[in-house]
This record gives C-alpha cells, structure tokens and sequence, in this order.
C-alpha cells in the first residue's frame, strides 16, 4: 500500500480527505482534535511543495436545513489559526468558482472544498460513491492522500471515488492509527479489553473477534445487563436486548473465564440525574430499577485485573458517563490505568469523549479519532478506504 512519502509532489496538485467531521455546537467547534491530528499530513504537503486541496464531510445532509449548520467555515478558520496560515475556503463542493480557484493555486497553499456531504441532497451522491462525482473531483487533482481515519469505513465519491481515478496514498494519521491498532494481533499480555456502552448489537462482531485474543474482557455500560438477564439475573428496569439473548449466554458459555460481569450496579428508577439512586448487588434490582453506571465491588474486581494488564483496549463507557452520578465507573477505571501507566488504546466516540471530558485523553497512550472505522478494524471488516489503495 502507497504512503505519502512514496508520493513525489513537488508542483503538484493534492487532494487530501481529511475526517474534519468534529462536534460543532452554535458555530463554535467544542473538539478539535481531528483537525489538530490532520496537521502532520498538511505541514508535510506544504513543506514538499504542494498545491493542497482538502475534502471532509461533516455531519449527515438530509434536507436543505442541514446546509447550514454544517458548513465547513468553522473548520476552515480553525484549520488556519492551528496552521498560522490562510486557508480558502470555497463554499461549493463543484463548479466554476472551486476549479479556477485550484487553477490559481500556488505550492504550499490550501484550499478546504465545502462539505462533501451538501453533494448529498442531490441523491446521495456522496455517500453512495457517485461515480461521476468521484471522477469530478478526482480531475481537480494530480495526486490523492486518504488521511480521514474515521471515515474509512465508508465507501463516498470523496474517498473510494477520487481513489479509484488517480494515484492515491495513505497519510499520517491513517498510518498511525493502523500501527496502533495492528498492534493489537501481537501486543504484549495480559492484553485486557474493556467493553462498555449502551448496546450490545453494536459489538456482536467485536466480541467474537477480541475473546479469541484478549486474556479477559471485561463488561460493562448498557450492554452488560443483557448479558446480566441471560445468566438469569432480574435486571428491573435496565436495556436489555432481547435479540441477542442466546447470543450472550453462548458466548458466556464458551468463555465463561474470560468474560466478567459486574457485580454491582448503580440504579434508579428514571434515566436522569436527578433521581434517587443506590449502587445495589445485582442480585437485588428491583423491577422498576434500572442500572446506569457498574459499582464500587466492581470497579475493585475491574482494577484488580488491569493491575496486572500490559496492554487494554477499552470501547464503550462503563456507565452514563454524561450524568454526574454515572460517571463514577469509567473515571475511575480510567484514572487507574493512567496512574498506573498501563498501555491504554481508547478505540470508539463515546470512550474518547468521556476521557476527554475526564481530562484524561491526554494521559493514555492512544485515543483513536475513529468510532465506527475502529469497530471494523476490530471486527476484521474490509475497509473499503483502504482496500481502494491497497
Ligand atoms: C465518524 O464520526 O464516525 C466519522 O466521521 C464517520 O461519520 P458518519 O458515521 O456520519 O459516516
């Protein structure tokens, strides 16, 4: 597989995909680090002399309101600030005004094109990888750098597309969080995995592929109790997935020393932060109690474990981390591991904004910047971002 430094751009126009698909709220960006992680791949383009054109979606185009709370311009202002330089931003993802700009362009000057999602009001184009569209913006450039990580598991006009027309790499970040990842096959054990979150349908695939390789995984958030009502426990209130029922008790049955349940949760009986609330042993919940956070017997169980471990990878938080009364679990556990230096991968959305809003996103070795795209990693799945290069 072509990387950017098997790229000779000299003079030449790039066209980068970034994943600058960062949470906006009233206009102004709350995260940025998928901007400030795109910067190795842009600084290197500009001190090699490119002429840079980048492309990124940012939320989901359903109908025109959509446009306009998910525009790029932030994006394009922050970008500039980060890289002290300007960035044109072209407020069209075609037509007259994106192309003479690329035409004007000089070496080491950027563009950021519109939101390539606005393509898809117009019958999806971009996200079902139109193909004239990839062929459209393919013909803006000589050369194409996927560095969008968190999006690699998708197949758009703005990746599988431009790559399939001209010759194409991958960037830094995709590099980094591939090594990261593929380290897992051989990483140094007691490798322990962390599942949290609050659906277990989203991890069937995880689950299957991790319990071969892990030396324990251990359960928590939403989907525990799935497997809690599976082992015959009466879990009140809390999400259950009925579906995958059989699921969890086949699984337990196969694994049953490698997979750990919690032992006490934290309840309530409605789902906010107000409510009354008791950590409970999980033998007695009663119908109306619903869990939303794992408790202190098994937070101390948890950390006996990682004690030990040399490399975790943790997905999904172990309770509802956004209420003040359920965070209790994740910070705990994560504060362990960083204080005792264990090697941590945070893998999914959910587990890294936790962290960050921990402050603790900084401390552990890695936070991916993909949800979805480290799930099918993890899942084995092709990536068809990558498949296109390889
Ligand atoms: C993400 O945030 O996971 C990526 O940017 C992909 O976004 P999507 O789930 O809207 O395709």
């Amino acid at each position: 597989m072509k990387k950017i430094e098997d790229l000779n751009m000299e003079g030449k126009k790039v066209l980068i995909r970034c994943d600058f698909n960062v949470p906006i709220k009233n206009g102004r960006i709350i995260d940025d680090t998928r901007i400030k992680e795109s910067l190795k791949t842009i600084h290197y383009c500009i001190d090699h002399h490119a002429k840079i054109i980048l492309f990124s979606h940012l939320g989901r185009i359903k109908e025109e309101e959509d446009l306009k709370k998910n525009t790029l311009l932030p994006v394009s202002k922050r970008l500039s600030k980060l890289l002290d330089k300007k960035v044109i931003f072209i407020e069209e993802t075609r037509g007259k005004k994106l192309e003479k700009a690329i035409e004007e362009l000089q070496e080491g000057e950027i563009i950021l094109v519109q939101n390539t999602r606005y393509e898809d009001l117009d019958g999806k184009k971009e996200s079902n990888n139109d193909e004239e569209l990839g062929k459209y913006w393919a013909s803006l450039g000589d050369l194409f750098i996927n560095d969008a990580f968190g999006t690699i598991h998708r197949s758009h006009a703005s990746n599988v597309g431009i790559a399939s027309h001209i010759e194409s790499a991958t960037g830094f970040l995709v590099e980094k969080e591939l090594n990261v990842l593929s380290s897992l096959n051989s990483c140094e054990k007691p490798f322990i995995v962390i599942l949290g979150g609050a659906k277990i349908n989203d991890k069937i695939g995880v689950i299957e592929k991790l319990v071969t390789k892990a030396d324990y995984i251990l359960i928590g958030g939403g989907m525990a109790f799935t497997f809690l009502q599976s082992e015959g426990y009466n879990v009140g209130a809390s999400i259950v997935d009925y579906d995958r029922i059989d699921f969890c008790t086949k699984i337990l049955k196969k694994y049953s020393s490698k997979i750990l349940l919690p032992v006490d949760v934290n309840v309530t009986t409605e789902y906010n932060n107000d409510s009354l609330n008791k950590v409970k042993e999980i033998t007695e919940i009663a119908e109306n109690e619903m869990g939303l956070d794992i408790g202190d017997r098994t937070i101390e169980i948890y950390q006996n474990y990682l004690k030990d471990a040399k490399t975790v990878l943790w997905n999904g938080p172990l309770g509802v981390y956004e209420f003040e009364k359920y965070k209790n679990g994740t910070k705990k556990i994560m504060k362990f591991l960083v204080d005792h230096n264990i090697r941590t991968i945070l893998g999914g959305g959910d587990i890294v904004a936790a962290a960050s809003l921990m402050k603790m996103k900084d401390k552990v070795y890695h936070a991916s910047t993909g949800g979805g795209a480290t799930l099918e990693y993890l899942e084995e799945k092709k990536l068809p971002g990558l498949e296109i290069i390889k």
